[in-house]
């Protein structure tokens, strides 16, 4: 998402240290499609580490860098192409095309690409006994609406109809895709092709499904809810499902009364007011104040099968509930599933949740609901270099009636409370989380925190060592013994962002090479590149000490000599996300997010004309986020 320079803080005072009821024919549509041949084809498409090593070799990253631009346009190194690949408003099928003036119905914008790309997964199809590089299934986070581009006349005569296209306009695509001769195409219509969206039934699974936290008069049961919501960055399962994080889901909540506000709302950043969205004026699931348990049913990572287009998505409810960025999955030597994952808000925490079964390659069914039961962790860096990853159940270290938490469900409803009771590390908005694919080193980015030390808010910490933390930092951990499941970790800092010329130490960076800030993507390719995107506020963007940066971008980065170059950057006002390559590293692909951001209201309908007019350039029309492809022009690896 458009960095939030308005989003809340963790203001809690913990002292920092240094089964669900599926029913049959559900249960049977997410089986055949884990069990599907193209299902079948995932089979590889996730990282599964090799237990640490003590040295790691270097990637070949030869590429000429670029310099920073301030241009509309998006750059790449030399040698390299992008091509466009699918705008907001593109049919995800044989659907109805966009409509330039944004006039597409809320029935349309339901069977075309909905705004603002994010976290993005390729899951290759399995082709004469190889995963293709050519053919596979995009999964593709739209995060959230800007209202003044998605109407023809922005929020002007807002009411019901105009609801409905906004919630069609969020959630996820799964889209077919295809390379011919260099170029590649969605391939429509595609029997896998569909949209999910905020209204889509989705199912509750895990240890909140069918508590009284969950239930609301329309579910009382507390198993199904409707749609899932700012849908920020993702994961990808061993067993080919899609994971997409739901993250500022409080901004669609709002109260007609607000004394109906509670603490527990007010933790998650729950207000009378919200983001602006408006949906509670037509539809009550979002007036805290008629229905005050709706907003417990967001904040989840959603399990999405991409294979069965007739499949319903599950909340996995036992990795916690908080502003999810990414779900990065990885396998224990013993087959138990790892799930890192951090809550992008200034001074909140890293997760980890750790599967009670085993992963079994081959038995699609017994994997299926591998991430309904198991431990969820959160972690703790200390001063001296050694983490610990502190267990969030029910019963122990605190977590209990007494100190609030009645059972397991509640401790997952209000994780946020439960780490703050167990002592966790307040990080500086931790984004995305990657794992570097044969070390198993862990690395999360830290996009900033300007709050960071300012008056009634947390100071500087081991972690976390810089106030005003403008321009963010990165921190990579070693797990014990090198197994994901650990307890205990070795934690350092990678890279301190910002340009090392600047004057004031907290915002001065020492990095090896290309200057950034912000930095949010991360993305290990499978010969252990780091790919690094930037997401500086609207705000910030070319402006004071981002001045020398330019446009977000996205680097690469060698983790063995810490050298990072600057490979691309973004049209005005965009964010740079959803980095993913295909198997054989041949096309990088990358979401260009709110290209012409500027700072104010989201429902301005001047702001199409404000910012940018990518990707339509000349012929005009309206900033649309976008999915790219780039190849190396003599269709060598990408990054080298
Ligand atoms: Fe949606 Fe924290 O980025
Ligand atoms: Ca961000
Ligand atoms: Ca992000």
């Amino acid at each position: 998402m458009k960095d939030n320079d308005d989003c809340g803080s963790n203001d809690s005072s913990n002292i920092d240290l240094a089964a669900i009821l599926v029913c049959d024919r559900v249960r049977r549509r997410l089986l055949q499609g884990g069990l599907g041949a193209a299902g079948l084809a995932l089979f590889g498409a996730v990282d599964t580490p090799a237990q640490a090593a003590p040295a790691v070799s270097r990637p070949r990253i030869s590429f000429a860098p670029i310099a920073p631009s301030a241009e509309d346009a998006v750059r790449v190194a030399p040698g390299y192409s992008v091509q466009v690949l699918f705008a907001w408003g593109d049919p995800v099928s044989d659907g109805p095309p966009f409509k330039a003036d944004a006039g597409n119905s809320a029935e349309e914008q339901e069977q075309q690409a909905g705004m603002h790309h994010d976290g993005m997964h390729f899951f290759p199809f399995r082709e004469s006994g190889a995963y293709s590089s050519a053919h596979g299934l995009l999964c593709i986070n739209h995060e959230y609406v800007d209202d003044g581009l998605l109407h023809p006349d922005g929020m002007s005569n807002w009411d019901a109809v105009k609801v409905a296209k906004s919630k069609a306009a969020h959630g996820v695509s799964v889209i077919e895709v295809r390379m011919r001769n260099g170029r590649w195409q969605v391939v429509r219509p595609s029997q896998y092709a569909r949209r999910i969206t905020a209204a889509t039934p989705i199912l509750i699974g895990g240890p909140a499904a069918g508590s009284p936290y969950m239930a609301t008069a329309d579910d009382p049961a507390g198993h199904m809810c409707l749609g899932t919501l700012n849908n920020c960055a993702h994961g990808v399962t061993p067993w080919g499902t899609y994971l997409t994080c739901e993250e500022n889901f409080n901004g669609y909540f709002a109260a007609s009364d607000p004394a109906q506000i509670t603490a527990d709302h007010k933790r998650y950043g729950i207000s009378a007011k919200g983001y602006g969205y408006r949906w509670h004026e037509s539809d009550n699931r979002f007036d805290v104040a008629l229905t005050p348990t709706e907003p417990n049913r967001f904040g989840w990572v959603v399990e999405i099968d991409p294979w069965d287009s007739g499949s319903l998505p599950v909340k996995r409810t036992a990795l916690g509930r908080f502003k999810h960025e990414g779900a990065k999955t990885v396998l224990a030597a013993d087959g138990r599933v790892v799930v890192y994952m951090g809550d992008d808000e200034r001074f909140e925490y890293i997760y980890k949740f750790v599967s009670r079964g085993r992963y079994d390659p081959e038995d699609k069914e017994a994997n299926r609901d591998l991430l309904d039961e198991g431990t969820l962790y959160v972690a703790r860096f200390n001063a001296d270099g050694k983490g610990k990853w502190l267990e969030l159940t029910h019963g122990r270290g605190g977590l209990t009636v007494a100190n609030g938490f009645r059972d397991q469900a509640e401790v997952l409803v209000r994780t946020r409370q439960a780490a703050d009771q167990l002592g966790a590390t307040k990080m500086d908005r931790p984004e995305w989380i990657a794992v570097h694919p044969r070390s198993g080193e862990v690395y999360c980015s830290l996009t900033n925190n300007s709050q960071r030390g300012a008056a009634g808010m947390p100071g500087t910490d081991a972690a976390n060592p810089r106030a005003n933390n403008v321009f963010g930092h990165i921190i990579r951990w070693r797990e014990a013994g090198g197994s994901p499941a650990a307890l205990s970790c070795r934690w350092e800092i990678f890279v301190l962002c910002g340009d090392p010329a600047n004057a004031d130490r907290d915002k001065r960076g020492n990095i090896k090479g290309d200057i950034f800030g912000s930095p949010d993507g991360l993305w290990f390719d499978s010969e252990g590149r780091l790919w690094i995107a930037t997401d500086v506020s609207p705000g910030a963007l070319n402006r004071g000490d981002y001045a020398p940066v330019g446009n977000n971008q996205l680097l690469c980065a060698d983790v063995v000599t810490g050298e990072v170059k600057r490979f691309l950057t973004g049209p005005a006002g965009c964010e740079i996300t959803g980095v993913i390559g295909t198997p054989d590293r041949r096309t990088l692909f990358v979401n260009i997010q709110h290209p012409g951001e500027v700072p104010g209201d989201r429902s301005d309908p001047a702001k199409p004309k404000a910012g940018s007019s990518w990707p339509d350039g000349e012929r005009g029309g309206r900033p649309r986020s976008a999915t790219i492809a780039i190849r190396r022009n003599d269709g060598g690896v990408v990054g080298t």
